[in-house]
């Protein structure tokens, strides 16, 4: 895994564009500019087969990548604030909420998280849809290169307090940074081990 080939598919807009559910698929969810473009693009070693950007809301539609034939990688709009006029907003986060409430090959949500920000109230919605639609769910720490030790503590246990409400939550917190490009073998090794 990862060694083969990762292609941009496409990117889809509506339900009834999501390609088939034949092979496992992780999801990269987050708040608008918590880096889940850039982690895709780190994990994959292609600088920019995600678009990222300095503005929130860069990615509009679901954008699916394939890695070889066994996984599809799916890169999510942002929730939270985005540079864009409420009514298309809003179109997205429809979207979203549908296709994490709705895809039965989903086998885990990576939910990223500023590590400077830690948890707020918007991730607690996402959080909540993904406890009821029985999506196992991991938190993914973003930017680590931004902060020391002692700050990146502060937000692990602000983070894991937080968890404690979700029953879909899985316990491990993963600490990355695409930048310094921390934590990504770890982050591939999961993904590998979701068949
Ligand atoms: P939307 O698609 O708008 O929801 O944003 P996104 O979550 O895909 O974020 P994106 O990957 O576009 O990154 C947003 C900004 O954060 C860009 O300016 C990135 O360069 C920056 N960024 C992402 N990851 C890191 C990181 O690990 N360290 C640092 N220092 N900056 C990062
Ligand atoms: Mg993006």
């Amino acid at each position: 895994l990862f060694t083969g080939p990762v292609d941009f598919l496409k990117g889809v807009v509506a339900m009834d564009g999501l390609p088939p559910a034949d092979r496992p698929e992780v999801c990269f969810a987050g708040r608008s500019n918590v880096g889940k473009s850039s982690l895709i693009n780190a994990l994959t070693g292609r600088r920019a087969l995600a678009r990222t950007s300095n503005t929130p809301g860069r990615t509009q539609e679901i954008n699916f990548f394939t890695l070889g034939e066994s996984h599809y990688l799916v890169d999510l709009p942002g929730y939270g604030f985005a540079k864009a006029p409420v009514p298309v907003v809003e179109k997205w986060q429809r979207l979203l909420r549908a296709y994490l409430a709705g895809r039965a090959n989903l086998r885990r949500a990576f939910v990223l998280v500023d590590m400077r920000h830690g948890i707020k109230d918007v991730d607690h919605e996402i959080m909540t849809l993904l406890d009821k639609s029985a999506v196992t769910f991991q938190v993914v720490l973003t930017k680590s290169d931004k902060l020391g030790a002692a700050a990146q503590d502060k937000t692990l246990a602000q983070v894991r307090g937080a968890l404690a409400r979700h029953p879909a939550a899985f316990p491990e917190l993963l600490v990355t940074s695409s930048e310094k490009r921390d934590g990504l073998d770890s982050l591939r090794a999961i993904i590998a081990g979701l068949g």
